[in-house]
């Protein structure tokens, strides 16, 4: 493909494109739901980014701009979030609304937006890009599947409860008012083991109260109580069945994990009512959950075996594997520990076939992740102690596959010696993916 590098220019986005971008998101995305019509959830969603959103600004968005006519011709837009393991604290950049009016296709635009988004997140300390999407499309950008995303099962409304159980616990619709009490259930779901993406009060003040009502992104939050109405958790679900009539669930929480086989009859049941009522009121059948997290999941568990999905997965880039890694630290000292491991020697050295990196350890404890000497030839040099492609580390590093899967699936990682894998087996166990993240 032979393209015009002149004819356009990327540069961040500005107030004024929120009518033209609003219009080009709203004309090329899930045109398969609308029939080839604008997505006004699209649109909206486009217009709250730009303005009254609490993290995200214009210059969040990447454009290219036909130089003859100064017009944004194509866009991405950069999502920065935290999300949560522990002690560990990732900046993330998930990215969303990528797209090209389809007069300006052909131009490699989207590879120019990908290099100007890398540059600036890296420049930034971004350990991790996201991004949902194509098949196969974002590995062309270094991108490898990396996060579960996704249904691994539906409930079908029949195994539901029907009504809703005499129970300690409650459920009604959140408020605005419960937004610090939300934020309270984020924070102790830090140490629940899981990958999470905490919302402050404010932000959950946007989720209740600051999106337009056709906000693609709008969820409604039923809000899990006591008998005197304190907040103890919550569910994130869309306002009503999609047209399969599955009603998705984005995020389910309780700040005490002992309360789950309580809460689970409680928040299905409301469920099932929400997804009922709203399904009539759209002249549609509630035929199930949809819940969009892990298999893993409390909630995913206590709803029954219900009907298996493949799930989808997220694509996961790292500008930084070492930065990466020293995020991850907190989580590699506590495993170790708990698995009564100490590293026999001064440092165990990780060769991505690109960048490398050595985690130095004192008296058997880790205590920094700092860049490597690169080998040409890391299964072969024996100061190196494991080779792991970039792709395959990013899968352990979050948990998605473990060591032995790795193994089997990536023939080019390879481990010097058993106490190497005995070492990388204990750091990288299964992580279970409940993100609902902060679009
Ligand atoms: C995906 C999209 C942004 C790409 O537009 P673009 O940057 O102008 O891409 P180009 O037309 O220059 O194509 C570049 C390459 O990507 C490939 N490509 C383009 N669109 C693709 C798609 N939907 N699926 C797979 N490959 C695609 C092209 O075939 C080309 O491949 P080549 O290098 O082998 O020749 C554009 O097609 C679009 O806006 N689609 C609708 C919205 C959408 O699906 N966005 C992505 C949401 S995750």
């Amino acid at each position: 493909m032979i393209t015009d590098t002149t004819r356009y220019r990327i540069r961040s986005g500005a107030p004024a494109d929120i009518e033209e971008l609003a219009e080009i998101n709203a004309a090329v995305h899930l045109q398969a739901m609308t029939g080839g019509n604008p997505h006004p959830g699209i649109g909206a969603w486009t217009r709250d980014l730009f303005d009254g959103h609490p993290t995200v600004s214009p210059a969040d968005f990447l454009v290219a701009e036909e130089v003859a006519t100064g017009r944004p011709v194509a866009s991405l837009v950069a999502l920065a979030q935290e999300w949560r393991h522990g002690e560990v604290r990732l900046p993330v950049v998930q990215v969303e609304l990528v797209g090209t009016h389809p007069a300006h296709r052909g131009q490699r635009l989207t590879d120019r937006l990908f290099a100007a988004l890398h540059e600036r997140g890296d420049r930034d300390g971004v350990v991790l890009h996201v991004i949902e999407g194509i098949p196969f499309f974002y590995r062309r950008f270094d991108y490898e599947y990396a996060l579960s995303n996704g249904a691994p099962l539906v409930v079908p409304a029949g195994a539901l409860p029907a009504r809703r159980p005499e129970a300690a616990l409650r459920a009604r619709p959140a408020t605005p008012a419960d937004a610090d009490q939300l934020a309270a259930v984020d924070r102790a779901l830090a140490v629940q083991g899981g990958l999470h993406c905490p919302r402050d009060a404010g932000r959950w003040r946007y989720e209740l109260a600051g999106r337009r009502p056709d906000d693609f992104v709008r969820r409604e939050v039923t809000a899990l109580t006591t008998a005197d109405d304190v907040v103890v958790g919550y569910a994130a679900h869309a306002p009503r069945p999609n047209a399969a009539g599955e009603l998705a669930v984005f995020a389910a929480a309780c700040a005490r994990r002992e309360d789950w086989p309580a809460a689970a009859p409680v928040l299905l049941a409301q469920l099932a009512e929400v997804g009922r009522e709203t399904g009539q009121a759209a002249d549609r059948p509630f035929t199930g959950l949809r819940p969009l997290f892990d298999a893993e999941h409390p909630l995913s568990r206590f709803a029954g075996p219900g009907v298996p999905r493949r799930p989808y997965a997220w694509y996961v880039r790292t500008g930084d594997p070492v930065a990466l890694l020293d995020r991850w630290r907190p989580a590699l000292a506590e495993r170790w520990r708990a698995a009564g491991l100490r590293w026999p020697h001064e440092s165990l050295r990780i060769d991505t076939y690109g960048r490398a990196m050595q985690l130095d350890f004192r008296d058997g404890e880790l205590v920094a992740v700092v860049p490597g000497p690169r080998s040409t030839a890391p299964v072969d040099d024996p100061a190196v102690h494991a080779a792991i492609p970039l792709g395959a580390l990013l899968q352990l590093v979050l948990g998605y596959r473990t060591l032995p899967e790795v193994l089997h699936a990536w023939p080019d990682c390879a481990l010097r010696d058993r106490t190497t894998e005995l070492f990388l087996e204990a750091a990288f166990p299964r992580v279970a993916q409940m993100v609902w993240s902060a679009l």
